[in-house]
């Protein structure tokens, strides 16, 4: 199973985000992460498709998208064709969950459900056998650089768990407050896939630096740990 680190672009300085990806693909990245806000299921706003349509051409790094918002089967479509390689909705905002997954896959992106600190994994149940990602919110969604919820690592544990259980490749994401210290013990928990945005675009290695430093933590307690 593939361990990797995907950038968060919330935390990258928006007036310069081709920097921002040359730096983390210098760092190795395979992933980049995008945080799509809509002010009212979260309280803050960011940017739409233009940005990943804007960003398309500069990599071949895998496009992940983190809709945080109401509606998303209005926008689906238009992230899958701006470049979205994933699309990540959370459980909380989509009342047709089921549909809106199937959604996702129609457009040929891989389909990922996000669930926020309160969600318990149970909600899982009847979607596992149709989606490629699980993304385990260990803050509450809205801000970058807020600090990591220690109780959820037993939960990390128990989606690694549903995911092998259905026995089909579903990568175990988390986001927020991942840093060199945190990613050890989420790793270990049972996360192979991390974003992080404050931890790599306002590290004082620098952004390539740091997305290798927190890649060498990843690999190493996720493999310690199996
Ligand atoms: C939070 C976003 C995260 C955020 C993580 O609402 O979904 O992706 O960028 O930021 P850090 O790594 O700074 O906690
Ligand atoms: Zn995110």
């Amino acid at each position: 199973m593939d361990v990797r680190i995907a950038p968060s672009l919330l935390s990258a300085d928006f007036a310069d985000l081709t920097n921002a990806v040359r730096e983390v693909e210098a760092g190795g990245a395979k992933v980049l992460h995008f945080d799509v806000m809509d002010g009212h299921f979260v309280p803050n706003i960011t940017f739409g498709p233009m940005v990943v349509r804007a960003l398309r051409p500069l990599t071949a790094m895998e496009f992940d998208v983190h809709l945080m918002i109401y509606g998303a089967e209005h926008y689906i479509d238009e992230f899958s064709e701006a470049g979205a390689d994933s699309i990540t909705v959370q459980v909380e905002a989509c009342t047709h969950l089921h549909r809106v997954i199937q959604q996702i896959k129609s457009t040929g992106a891989k389909a990922a459900v996000a669930l926020n600190p309160a969600t318990p994994p149970s909600t899982l149940e009847y979607i596992i056998g149709d989606i490629d990602q699980v993304l385990v919110m260990t803050v509450n969604p809205g801000f970058g650089g807020q600090e990591f919820i220690e109780a959820l690592l037993p939960k990390i544990t128990e989606v690694r768990r549903l995911a092998e259980a259905s026995g089909r490749e579903i990568d175990v994401a988390v986001d927020g407050g991942i840093d060199l210290d945190t990613c050890g013990r989420v790793t270990r928990a049972g996360a192979n896939l991390l974003v992080a945005g404050n931890a790599v675009f306002n590290s004082p290695l620098g952004i390539a630096r740091a997305v290798r430093g927190l890649q060498e933590c990843a690999v190493s307690n996720f493999e310690g740990a199996r």
